[in-house]
């Protein structure tokens, strides 16, 4: 489980957050909504282990998370990937960094361009793919360590809608089918009741918790569900919730 513990942030005099507490139980799909500025960047980086907390702590299974760690992926909402290499090799980057070998390299990363559906572009490079594959080859890249636990900050956020939808199906599979446990940032309503077991919802600047609605929708999900009342109902809790935090 990933669990967050009174974790607050400062930068300067700033004050980004103030004591979140929350848990991520392993296996599930938690979304993480809340204004522009409350600090759900923040709060992914500090459990990815890319910043230190000033308060509180983030823990995996009991383990503190003070530096990154390969159970721990992240994906931003830009792909970042590095232009002068190929698909195949910005996949296998993370592989290349911790000295694994070449030709098991190429076998774990065969494995997760198959996964998602990238295997024919393996030799394209970055500005030969468009947005959609693009976030997929950044997700390639951080599912080659095979981390258990998945963050995610607004992925498909600077996608057109139907790449998104198609994106979103495709993430809804890969988690039922892998048991990952994935937090992702979002600031689409419909997306988080769409994706998410439980909605987390953050205040504004300084981010407090605000309040986590559970997402009581079958599995698996179908687009259609978008239309049904049940689906409707929640997201104007959520909306209601958004507004009032
Ligand atoms: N490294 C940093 N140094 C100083 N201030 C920072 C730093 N990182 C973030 N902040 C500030 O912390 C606050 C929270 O930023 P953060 O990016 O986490 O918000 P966010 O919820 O992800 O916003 P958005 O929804 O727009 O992506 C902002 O006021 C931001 O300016
Ligand atoms: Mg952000």
């Amino acid at each position: 489980m990933l669990r967050f513990e009174a974790v607050s942030q400062r930068f300067g005099t700033l004050e980004a957050l103030s004591n979140i507490s929350f848990d991520v139980p392993d296996g599930a799909f938690v979304c993480l909504v809340g204004p522009s500025g409350c600090g759900k960047t923040t709060l992914l980086k500090i459990a990815a282990g890319l910043i230190g907390a000033s308060r509180g702590r983030v823990t995996l299974n009991g383990a503190p998370i003070n530096t990154p760690r390969r159970e721990i992926g992240i994906l931003f909402q830009q792909p970042n990937l590095l232009p002068y290499l190929s698909t195949r090799a910005n996949v296998e980057l993370p592989l290349a960094l911790r000295g694994i070998s070449r030709p098991e390299r190429r076998t774990t990363a065969e494995r997760v361009l198959h996964q998602i559906g990238l295997a024919d572009f393996a030799e394209v490079y970055p500005s030969q793919l468009s947005g959609g594959m693009a976030q997929r080859a950044a997700l390639g890249r951080a599912l080659v360590q095979n981390p258990s636990v998945l963050l995610m900050d607004e992925p498909f956020g600077a996608l057109d809608a139907m790449t998104r939808e198609h994106m979103q199906l495709e993430l809804l599979q890969l988690w039922q089918h892998t048991g990952k446990t994935i937090l992702m940032v979002t600031h689409s309503i419909t997306e988080a009741i769409f994706m998410a077991d439980r909605v987390v919802v953050l205040t504004a600047r300084p981010g407090r918790l605000h309040t986590e609605i559970s997402v009581p929708l079958a599995r698996p999900r179908h687009l259609e569900m978008v239309h049904s009342p049940e689906f409707g109902s929640l997201a104007s809790q959520l909306r209601a919730q958004i507004s009032l935090a």
